[in-house]
């Protein structure tokens, strides 16, 4: 008899532009492989669950992609950049990790995420109001602090080719894509994490449960009928990635209940971290829990207003962890 996610997987399409993306993730992972350097997968933003095939209507979640691409408010160009923190995809990149960037399509992504809308227009100047051959584009003297730094990490990862993006929309998508990036991890082994930020749906309409076309809103208000999502941890841990250090989050919003679903979640899944936080203080208090240990990780109001963000330590901490995770390994 087959199991919960094989039925998914056997029950379920790939996305269309699946086998691009499978190429992707494989010469990527190959040339990082040669290089022997550590790799991350970083799962961020919410998946969707469509209401019908030729979609109009799906049910969301609030995951704006921030934990894994991080978001600080550019605030003026007068902040010292030092200050302003990059996130958790930028901060592996500074310590030398690979970076898978497996994100929700239109969510934020690293480096972009620091101009929201307007602001990175009101950061440049044009030469001239009639536009002609010779007009220029600058950046004006006050936003250069601002901006090159940026530019200047920006134009490192993607010239080493450090960093791949990879999008989803849907909860299929994502199983889709998360499966075929461990395929290609697997060879990795311990220098392989995987950071499984992302708010993935726990409830969906299957394929075989859900109309071809638009509902009527003429018939009345639907019943929907959800099903579970398969916990896609279990195969990940002991079947795809087993030598990897993986890392899931647990987002509760009831504070009484997070130390213990977590610890339930690696008694479950035999992984070697969980990252907990409550949905309204997420973005300065995680716990980490380990099977023996757990400890906060807490920004400090000086340090949010002096453009700390709290993915800085989270990330410096699940780095340590990894260290010495390979270290064990190595010295068993
Ligand atoms: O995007 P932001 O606004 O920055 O918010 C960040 C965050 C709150 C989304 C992030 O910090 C976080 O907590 N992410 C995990 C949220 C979540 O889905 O928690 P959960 O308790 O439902 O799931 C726990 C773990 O199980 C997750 O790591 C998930 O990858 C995994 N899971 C979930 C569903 C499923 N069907 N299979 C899974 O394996």
């Amino acid at each position: 008899m087959s199991s919960h996610w094989e039925e998914f997987f056997a029950t379920h399409l790939p996305p269309s532009d699946f086998e691009d993306n499978r190429k992707l993730l494989k010469e990527f992972c190959e040339r990082q492989n040669k290089l022997q350097n550590n790799i991350v997968l970083i799962t961020s933003g919410g998946t969707t669950i469509p209401l019908e095939h030729n979609t109009v209507r799906f049910v969301d979640n609030f995951s704006a992609g921030t934990r894994g691409s991080s978001k600080n408010l550019y605030r003026s160009s007068l902040l010292n950049i030092q200050n302003l923190g990059s996130a958790s995809a930028e901060y592996f990149l500074e310590h030398s990790y690979a970076v898978i960037f497996m994100h929700r399509q239109k969510s934020l992504e690293p480096f972009t995420r620091h101009f929201n809308g307007q602001q990175f227009f009101d950061m440049l100047e044009l030469s001239d109001r009639e536009i002609g051959p010779s007009s220029t584009i600058s950046v004006k003297p006050d936003s250069v602090d601002v901006l090159a730094p940026i530019l200047a990490k920006y134009k490192r990862a993607a010239e080493a080719k450090q960093i791949l993006y990879i999008n989803f929309t849907s909860v299929v998508d994502y199983m889709w894509l998360l499966r075929a990036s461990c395929e290609c991890l697997a060879a990795f082994e311990k220098r392989a994490v995987l950071y499984l930020a992302a708010a993935v749906s726990d409830f969906y309409i299957p394929s075989d449960k859900m109309p071809v076309h638009k509902i009527q809103s003429g018939e009345g208000a639907p019943t929907i009928s959800l099903q579970l999502v398969p916990k896609i941890l279990a195969p990940l841990v002991s079947l795809w990635v087993p030598n990897a250090f993986v890392v899931s989050f647990k987002l509760e919003t009831d504070e009484n209940l997070l130390i213990a679903k977590s610890r339930e979640s690696l008694n479950k899944y035999k992984h070697k971290l969980v990252i907990a936080n409550i949905l309204q203080t997420r973005k300065n208090r995680v716990i980490f829990v380990t099977p023996t240990t757990s400890y906060e990780v807490v920004l400090t109001r000086e340090q949010a207003l002096s453009g700390l963000e709290i993915e800085e330590p989270i990330v410096a901490d699940v780095v340590r962890k990894h260290d010495e995770f390979v270290s064990t390994i190595e010295h068993q």
